[in-house]
C-alpha cells in the first residue's frame, strides 16, 4: 500500500492566509452589503508598465514566426534574461558570471525548493517572525519534529524583537542553514551592511550557508542599505541569494524571479562549484525553465525605460505606506517598516493578542490585515498591514481605521 510523505502531517492546519481568508468570508457572510478593505496579503495591484506590457507583447510575436519561435530553452533562463540581471548586479557593485544565475518562476518555490539539495540533518535557523514558507518547507523536508506553541521542534528560532530592531543575533549552537530576507516580510526591516556581515562572518566561520530572500530588494530607497548579500565581502563563499519580479514589476500573477548560487559556494561535503552544480541539477530535473513570453517580459523590466516605470509602480506603493503608518501613529500606533519596504509593522493596541486584534479591525473598521502571530511566535502583539492597494482603497481603509477603531 502506497503511504503519503508523514511530515505533511506536522503541518499546522491553518496555514495563515486560508485563515484569514476563511474568518473574512465568515463576516461577510453575517454582514450582507459590507465589503471589506484587504491590507492582508500582500498582492499586487496596479497595472503592468507600458514597457513590460511591450515586451511581453513582443514575446508572443516571437512565437508566431518561425525564425524567431522557441520551444523548451534551458532550464536555468535564457542567456539574454541572465546577462541582464547580472547587469543589474553590477549596478550594485557585484560581478556574477552568468552561470550563477538560476532563473525561475518566482521566489516561493525556488524558496520551498532549495532546502531539497540540503542534508536532512542540517539544522536550520530562521528569523521569528518569518515568511512562513522557510518553515513549511522545512517541514516537508522531514527537519523537524511536531509543533508546539507555535514552534517546531528541531528548528532555531531567532527572535527579530522591538529591542534587537527586529534584526536577529547569532544563533546559538550548531545550525546549518539560516534564513534571512531582507527587506523583510513581515517587520519591514532592512539589515545594514554590518547586520549581514555578522551573519556571513558566523556562516563562513561555520560552513554555514545563509539563504537570502531578496525579494523586496527594489523597495530600498536609502542607498546606505545592501540590496543584496553579496555587498558584503565574502557572501559568495556561504550564501545564495533568492529574488523576484512580483512586486517590483506586478509579476504576482505572470510569475518570474531568479536564485543565485555562487559557484564560490561551498559547503561541509561540497567544494566550490559542486552546490551551483547541484542547484543546477534539480532544476534540470524538476523544472522546465520560466515561460519565454514571460523572459521576454523580464528583459523588458531590465531594460533603462522599465526601470524607470517599475521604479514608480514601488514609489507608488510606497507612497501608500507612509500614508498608512503615519495614520496610525497619529492614533498613537508603534510602527514600525514602511519607509524601505512596502509593510508597516504596528503594536496591537495595548499588546491586544494579534488574532483578536485582527476580529477587532473586521469588525470595526472592515479592514483585513495579517495577524504577526501567524509569523511565528515573535510575531505575537504585532499586525501587518500591506502597502500593495489601489490609493483610493488605502485611503478609504486608513480613514475607517481613523474613525471607527475603539481603544
Ligand atoms: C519574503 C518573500 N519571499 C518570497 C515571496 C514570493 O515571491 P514570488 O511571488 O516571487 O513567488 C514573497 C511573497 O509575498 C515574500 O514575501
Amino acid at each position: 500500500m502506497a503511504k503519503l510523505n508523514p511530515h505533511y502531517g506536522k503541518l499546522g492546519a491553518g496555514y495563515l492566509f486560508p485563515e484569514i481568508a476563511k474568518r473574512t468570508h465568515s463576516f461577510l457572510a453575517d454582514h450582507p452589503g459590507v465589503s471589506v478593505m484587504r491590507l492582508g496579503i500582500g498582492n499586487t495591484t496596479e497595472p503592468l508598465t507600458p514597457t513590460v506590457v511591450a515586451g511581453l507583447h513582443e514575446g508572443v510575436d516571437r512565437l508566431a514566426d518561425a525564425a524567431s519561435y522557441t520551444g523548451y530553452g534551458d532550464e536555468q533562463g535564457t542567456l539574454a534574461l541572465r546577462e541582464a540581471l547580472a547587469r543589474r548586479y553590477e549596478e550594485y557593485g557585484v560581478a556574477l558570471d552568468v552561470d550563477e544565475i538560476f532563473v525561475s518562476d518566482g521566489a516561493k518555490p525556488d524558496s520551498a525548493n532549495i532546502q531539497s539539495i540540503f542534508d536532512q540533518d542540517d539544522v536550520v535557523a530562521l528569523q521569528d517572525p518569518c515568511y512562513p514558507v522557510y518553515v513549511d518547507s522545512n517541514v516537508i523536508g522531514g527537519r523537524t519534529g511536531g509543533e508546539a506553541d507555535g514552534q517546531y521542534e528541531g528548528l532555531v528560532y531567532m527572535p527579530c524583537t522591538e529591542d534587537n530592531g527586529f534584526f536577529p543575533a547569532l544563533p546559538e549552537g550548531d545550525v546549518d542553514l539560516i534564513y534571512l530576507c531582507s527587506p523583510n516580510n513581515p517587520t519591514g526591516a532592512v539589515a545594514t551592511l554590518g547586520q549581514l556581515k555578522t551573519f556571513v562572518d558566523f556562516a563562513r566561520e561555520r560552513g554555514a550557508v545563509i539563504i537570502f530572500d531578496a525579494a523586496y530588494a527594489t523597495f530600498i530607497s536609502d542607498r546606505r542599505l545592501p540590496r543584496t548579500i553579496y555587498e558584503v565581502e565574502g557572501a559568495k563563499d556561504c550564501a545564495i541569494e533568492i529574488g523576484s519580479f512580483s512586486k517590483e514589476a506586478g509579476f504576482t500573477g505572470v510569475r518570474l524571479g531568479w536564485t543565485i548560487v555562487p559557484k564560490a559556494l561551498s559547503c561541509e561535503d561540497a567544494s566550490a562549484g559542486a552546490v551551483n552544480g547541484l542547484w543546477l541539477r534539480r532544476q534540470t530535473t524538476m523544472f522546465n525553465g520560466a515561460s519565454n513570453i514571460v523572459q521576454h517580459g523580464g528583459l523588458a523590466i531590465l531594460s533603462e525605460q522599465g526601470q524607470q516605470e517599475c521604479g514608480e509602480l514601488v514609489a507608488y506603493y510606497m507612497a501608500n505606506a507612509k500614508i498608512i503608518r503615519k495614520a496610525l501613529e497619529a492614533l498613537g500606533i508603534t510602527c514600525y517598516g514602511g519607509d524601505n519596504a512596502p509593510y508597516v509593522w504596528m503594536k496591537t493596541p495595548g499588546g491586544m493578542p494579534s488574532w483578536t486584534f485582527f476580529d477587532k479591525l473586521l469588525n470595526e473598521c472592515h479592514v483585513v490585515g495579517t495577524p504577526g502571530a501567524g509569523f511565528g511566535p515573535s510575531g505575537e502583539g504585532y499586525f501587518r498591514l500591506s502597502a500593495f492597494g489601489h490609493r483610493a482603497d488605502i485611503e478609504e481603509a486608513v480613514r475607517s481605521i481613523q474613525e471607527k477603531l475603539t481603544s
